[in-house]
């Protein structure tokens, strides 16, 4: 199998190698437990209670005979969060992100996607069989220009964007978008995986933040992985768009629900959230103090009030080669590059979480400090 020598060494080549690290021994400042729950003790709790009644997997897709009370109550729960009238679960967010879009939209149909949406849904996108028309980040102006041009030779059209962008943590600017889609009779998908448990002051998420509430025509995807701390996605809309997907989200049909006391899990971690608001704010008031800190250190970061903290270096090699580094000193916080960011904008990406101590946060800073062969003064600054 030369070919696979030859395509290793290529990816080798341009400093694209990607490995896992185990992660019990070092200190994690790169996970997506922003609001601390996975291991939150009620959360644990309630999981092996659910687990001693229900063992361990569903045992069936939801359609056959993997749908239980827990899968209900999560999506009841959900759906009283998201204040968005029925909710549909997914066994991850790739799995919901592929069902949805293709779902949404087909052949004949046009969809308006941002550039750094995440792969889940370009790869949505590719399967729809739609005409997809990309547009620059954020750049609602080429947006509309698109719209204009394109939107009359199709049937449906489908406005997809995330709500926090997971590799930059910036937030789609939900009142343009809703126009946008107003205007040109589109629905609007929304990816909620960052947003859900940080936007808005109690963590609802995009439509919160903007004080705005749920319209008709917006689809509403979450996952449960990140802020929640467990595992699986959802998928908000209107009573009608659910029964919709139920029959036509092939992901969601052909695959099997997720295990009950992850949904029970999820469901807890939920209800603490809701319980103590506060974790959303304090997060968000870690995130700026890191990357306070992380400037006056001389570092380039990106910082958009939410708990996403790229640390810019633009080129992979110094991005490995960091992070490498890094991880002798037993941090763990790993190279991002392409294909996740564009080639020339690699990056670490630190986030903010409720996990983190004081002791943590100074030994992250001395790490960083301390690298031996990356001097600060050759990191570029935008
Ligand atoms: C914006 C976004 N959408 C979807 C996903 C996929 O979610 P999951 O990890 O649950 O498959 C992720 C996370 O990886 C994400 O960041």
């Amino acid at each position: 199998m030369q070919w696979l020598e030859e395509e290793l060494r290529r990816i080798q080549e341009q400093h694209l190698f990607r490995k896992r690290k185990l992660r019990e021994s070092l200190k994690d400042f790169c996970s997506n437990d922003y609001l601390a729950l996975r291991d939150h003790p009620e959360v644990k709790e309630e999981v092996i209670k659910t687990l001693k009644d229900y063992g361990l997997g569903s045992g069936a897709s939801a359609l056959v005979s993997g749908y239980t009370k827990q899968h209900k109550a999560l999506e009841e729960k959900l759906s009283s969060f998201k204040e968005v009238p029925s909710c549909l679960l997914f066994g991850s967010g790739y799995l919901a992100n592929i069902g949805t879009i293709p779902a949404l939209a087909s052949e004949g149909d046009l969809i308006l996607s941002d550039q750094l949406n995440h792969a889940s849904i370009i790869d949505a996108c590719r399967l729809s069989k739609a005409k997809v028309l990309v547009f620059p980040h954020l750049d609602y102006q080429n947006a509309e220009e698109l719209l204009k041009e394109n939107r009359k030779h199709y049937r449906r059209c489908l406005i997809v964007s995330d709500s926090v962008f997971s590799m930059d943590g910036d937030v789609a600017h939900l009142p343009t978008l809703l126009r946008l889609a107003d205007e040109y009779d589109c629905m609007l998908f929304l990816d909620e995986a960052h947003a859900t448990g940080i936007l808005g002051q109690r963590g609802k998420g995009i439509f919160e933040e903007f004080n705005l509430k749920w319209q008709e025509r917006v689809i509403l995807m979450g996952t449960l992985s990140k802020a929640v701390g467990s595992y699986g996605a959802f998928v908000c809309s209107s009573e009608k768009l659910i029964e919709y997907l139920i029959n036509k989200a092939r992901s969601f049909i052909f695959s099997t629900s997720l295990p009950p006391a992850i949904c029970a899990g999820a469901k807890k971690a939920i209800e603490i959230a809701e319980r103590e608001p506060w974790r959303v704010q304090r997060v968000k008031n870690l995130a700026e103090s890191i990357y306070k800190e992380l400037s006056k250190i001389g570092f380039s970061v990106k910082f958009h009030h939410t708990p996403i903290l790229p640390i810019m270096l633009y080129s992979e090699e110094k991005a490995i080669s960091l992070s490498e580094a890094l991880f002798e000193k037993g941090v763990l916080l790993q190279a991002i590059r392409y294909p996740t960011v564009p080639k020339g904008e690699a990056r670490l990406r630190l986030t903010a979480s409720l996990r983190y101590t004081e002791e943590d946060l100074e030994f992250l800073y001395t790490s960083l400090k301390t690298l031996p062969h990356l001097p600060l003064t050759s990191l570029p600054f935008p």
